[in-house]
C-alpha cells in the first residue's frame, strides 16, 4: 500500500554537499517527495525524535551531532518506500554498508562516538507517523 516516510539528510551529509544526490536517488528510484524543509533541529525536537535511544552510551553524542547544523526533512512517499528507503540507505555503519546503498558509496566512519551515516529514515509504519507529525507539524 501506499506509504509515507520521514528521511533526513543529517548534519554531516547537507555539510558534504550530498543533499542533492542523496534526493536524487530518492527520485531516481520512483519515489515522490511530498515535503522538504531545511533547518537546524533543536534538542526538544531530537529528544522526542530519539526517545528511544535515552540512556545509550551514543545518545548525548547524537543529539550534539544531530543539532550541529542543517539538515533536510525529506517526506517521501510511494508503495513500501519505508522498506525501500532503507535498503536504498544500507545498513548503520556505514564501513559495511553495501555498495550502491546511499552509506555504502558516500559514507564512512570517522572515528567519531556516534555513527555520522549520512541519512536516516523511519523504520516502520508507526514511527513514520509518529517522526512525521514532529518533522513536519
Ligand atoms: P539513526 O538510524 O538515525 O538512529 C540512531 C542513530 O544513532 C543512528 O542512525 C546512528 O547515527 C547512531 N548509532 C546507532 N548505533 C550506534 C552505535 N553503536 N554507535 C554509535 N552511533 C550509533
Amino acid at each position: 500500500s501506499v506509504e509515507q516516510t520521514l528521511i533526513l539528510v543529517k548534519p554531516d551529509g547537507v555539510a558534504r554537499g550530498l543533499s542533492g544526490e542523496i534526493l536524487r536517488r530518492i527520485e531516481a528510484k520512483g519515489y515522490s517527495v511530498t515535503g522538504l524543509r531545511m533547518f537546524t533541529p533543536d534538542r526538544e525536537l531530537l529528544a522526542a525524535h530519539y526517545a528511544e535511544h535515552e540512556g545509550k552510551p551514543f545518545y548525548e553524542p547524537l543529539i550534539e551531532f544531530m543539532s550541529s547544523g542543517p539538515v533536510v526533512a525529506i517526506r517521501a512517499e510511494g508503495h513500501r518506500v519505508i522498506e525501500g528507503f532503507r535498503s536504498l540507505a544500507g545498513t548503520t555503519d556505514p564501513t559495511g554498508a553495501a555498495p550502491g546503498t546511499i552509506r555504502g558509496d558516500l559514507g564512512r566512519d570517522w572515528g567519531l562516538k556516534v555513527q555520522q551515516n549520512l541519512v536516516h529514515g523511519s523504520d516502520s509504519t508507526e514511527s513514520a507517523e509518529r517522526e512525521l507529525s514532529l518533522w513536519f507539524a
